[in-house]
């Protein structure tokens, strides 16, 4: 089965064996796409479930488990995996009654071997680096990107390449990247001059970009929507909301599921509401415009993941939100962080930007969007210990412009067996 890169806008071809990220003609997104035509009838439910549980590789990761969706052509000894997937999906209903519905599912992807969802697109494109033959890879980073990307790399044997930004990238993600043993560059500018900065020292020194603008990356991201589908048992929710950064999660969301409607693994097609905090909320504003005239934004948020204000994949991501009836949403931080404290006192947790999922879910139900009977799916994009500092100032009263509504005051006490007693009675 053969795959092919094709420009979305122009539709112009290029074999996979190019190191290209966007078309050479019109500059358009490219996308990885697959010649379903003779073996899309056997890609089906039954085939998919009878690979659950096995200890193979690759069919043992939760991204690999779909190949035939995700890279066909790839030998199973060339693949690097680190049998990322296979998270976790929860149904909540204290979460549900929080956002005003009767049933939510939240699928964990923090739960990847790195702590984010990024793992599901690193195995493609570290998969896709090898195949090429390259020995660096490089990407800019808010912090989730650059802790999977030193990873793999290292997996792979190849040197890692990180520009991150000199300020608020979160502790967790920032010691994974050194522990990685990538190159860590820290980098005077935000996380939009990074990713140009990337792109430009990459093509002169001939290392290969794994940020999301690189469509590997996407077809392993795609499986999250196949692996809570056939979680779902293959039932389409209502809805899907997810946080909205550098927009690759949701282009790869429209890409998978259509691929999904197309051989026939889903009967409808869910609609996608894409979720940005109100600092970093260009997608959210190009919506409203009707999608005209885009313009980037000066990013600030306490969701340091999506700190982001012109994102790379917007073109896809539009194309998403026509494919889906999607739309976007924007929460404050006062609400990100607010809806974190209710997912980790049910004990599941996650960090600010996955929040946006529920926050934004809360926030439609609120405006009449999503109703009570709906069923809906929140992806959680990061572990709760990526950003243990936001954690803390929140609890802690101590984050400028937040009142912690959910908090959990700390206690202190002298070593005094009475003075314990009486501040646990
Ligand atoms: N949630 C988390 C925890 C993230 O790390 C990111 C992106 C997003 C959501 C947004 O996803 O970019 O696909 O729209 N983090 C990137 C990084 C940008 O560098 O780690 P997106």
């Amino acid at each position: 089965m053969s795959s092919i890169l094709q420009c979305m806008e122009c539709a112009q071809q290029y074999p996979i064996q190019r190191v290209i990220y966007t078309c050479e003609s019109c500059g358009g997104l490219l996308d990885v796409n697959h010649d379903f035509g003779a073996i899309g009838k056997t890609l089906t439910r039954d085939l998919f479930d009878g690979r659950l549980g096995a200890f193979e590789s690759p069919y043992n990761s939760g991204v690999w488990r779909y190949k035939e969706l995700v890279l066909p052509g790839v030998d199973d000894r060339a693949v690097v995996s680190r049998m990322e997937g296979n998270t976790n999906l929860y149904e909540l209903p204290r979460i549900a009654a929080y956002a005003g519905i009767d049933t939510i599912f939240l699928k964990h992807e923090g739960e990847n071997p790195t702590g984010s969802f990024k793992d599901r697109g690193m195995t493609t494109g570290v998969t896709q680096a090898k195949a090429l033959g390259m020995a660096r890879v490089a990407c800019a980073s808010t912090g989730n990107t650059s802790a999977s990307m030193a990873s793999y790399a290292a997996r792979a044997g190849m040197q890692g390449i990180i520009f991150l930004q000199n300020q608020q990238i979160a502790l967790g993600k920032l010691a994974q990247g050194i522990a990685f043993g990538a190159t860590c560059l820290q980098i005077n500018a935000d996380f939009d001059r990074n990713m140009e900065l990337v792109q430009e020292v990459s093509e002169r020194l001939g290392i290969y970009v794994l940020n999301s603008v690189n469509p590997f990356r996407l077809e392993g991201q795609k499986s999250i929507m196949f692996e809570a589908l056939q979680q779902l048992r293959w039932r389409a929710p209502d809805w899907i909301v997810a946080p909205g950064g550098n927009l690759g999660n949701s282009s790869a969301f429209g890409k998978g599921l259509r691929e999904m409607f197309e051989v026939g693994l889903i009967d409808r097609m869910p609609r996608l509401a894409i979720v940005q905090a109100e600092g970093a909320n260009p997608l959210y504003r190009h919506f409203r415009a009707g999608f005209k005239d885009f313009k980037p934004v000066k990013a600030e948020t306490i969701a340091t993941a999506i700190k982001i204000g012109n994102p790379v994949n917007l073109q896809k991501a539009i194309r998403t939100l026509e494919w889906t009836s999607g739309l976007v949403e924007e929460v404050s931080d006062q609400q990100i962080m607010d809806a974190k404290a209710m997912i980790d006192g049910v004990g599941i947790g996650c960090e600010p930007a996955s929040a946006c999922s529920v926050a934004g879910a809360k926030k439609l139900v609120e405006r009449g969007i999503i109703k009570r009977g709906d069923t809906v799916l929140g992806l959680l994009t990061g572990h709760v210990l990526k950003d243990p500092e936001a954690t803390i100032g929140y609890h802690a009263d101590q984050l400028d412009g937040i009142s912690p509504k959910y908090r959990n005051r700390m206690l202190q006490a002298d070593d005094d067996i009475d003075e314990i007693v009486r501040l646990l009675q």
